[in-house]
């Protein structure tokens, strides 16, 4: 299963992989704002990438990263308000975007005040804006960055569910996962047209559902759905949530 497009890399806790996905994020938005002047990234919610949050506004990150430069989407969100605790945007705002130098201009939530379809038509046209695209192009952010369910969904991809079949619109709405709610999400097309997907899992609870979307070619899960069309994907493990897979992956570990 592995191919040149696709690395693991495990570390040995999930404090060394918050470092890692920290590094990763600073080296790749200051080598693109050196190409092209700017960094587009869109982030998830969930707990994982907390603590890369977190690190973010600490030193050495916080003064090596190009705030001004940086511009900040989301991958999804539960369409609830941003001061509601299940709010992607509400805690990534709380861990580290007031904690950061990043212009408000370059925060790109998703809205949450509109009906779940209008709310997406309206991101989508935000993203073609942005990226000054005409209709049926697909806009190509620099970094997306994901997590994955015990489920083996990503974004707001889950299993069964039509979405994982789109292949038009930019974003949808869905309604699902834990909480249970309506939410929109970036669809296959924009995530897989990403320069790099990195996919943050921590935890023995995702050990057994590691182990089968990469050593077991008969499962398929929304996350393997994940295939860059240009770019690389990267997978950031830590020890626990690898645990469970052959040895031959295991390189890059700390
Ligand atoms: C969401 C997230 C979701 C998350 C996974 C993993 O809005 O729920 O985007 O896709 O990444 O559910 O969540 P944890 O990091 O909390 O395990």
């Amino acid at each position: 299963m592995m191919r040149d497009d696709i690395q693991i890399i495990v570390k040995d806790d999930p404090g060394l992989m918050a470092h890692e996905a920290a590094t990763l994020f600073t080296d790749a938005a200051m080598e693109r704002v050196t190409v092209n002047d700017r960094f587009t990234a869109a982030i998830s919610g969930g707990t994982t990438p907390g603590a890369m949050y977190s690190l973010l506004t600490q030193e050495p990150f916080i003064s090596r990263v190009p705030w001004d430069k940086i511009h900040l989407f989301w991958v999804d969100e539960r369409l609830v308000p941003w001061n509601h605790p299940h709010s992607n945007y509400g805690s990534a705002k709380n861990l580290f975007i007031d904690k950061i130098p990043i212009p408000e201009s370059n925060v790109h939530p998703m809205p949450v005040e509109f009906p779940p379809e209008s709310a997406s038509n309206q991101y989508q046209e935000n993203l073609m804006a942005f990226f000054d695209l005409e209709k049926g192009n697909l806009p190509c952010l620099d970094l997306i960055m994901l997590g994955m369910g015990k489920d083996g969904h990503t974004a707001s991809l889950f299993p069964g569910q039509q979405a994982l079949d789109e292949k038009q619109r930019l974003v949808i709405s869905v309604q699902g996962g834990d909480p249970f709610v309506n939410r929109l999400t970036m669809t296959l097309p924009i995530i897989n047209n990403a320069m790099t997907i990195l996919v943050l899992v921590s935890g023995q609870g995702k050990a057994n559902t590691i182990k089968s979307i990469l050593e077991d070619k008969h499962t398929s899960l929304p996350v393997q759905r994940i295939r860059p069309i240009k770019g690389t994907l990267k997978w950031l493990l830590d020890r626990e949530a690898a645990s469970k897979l052959s040895k031959h992956w295991l390189y890059g570990k700390s």
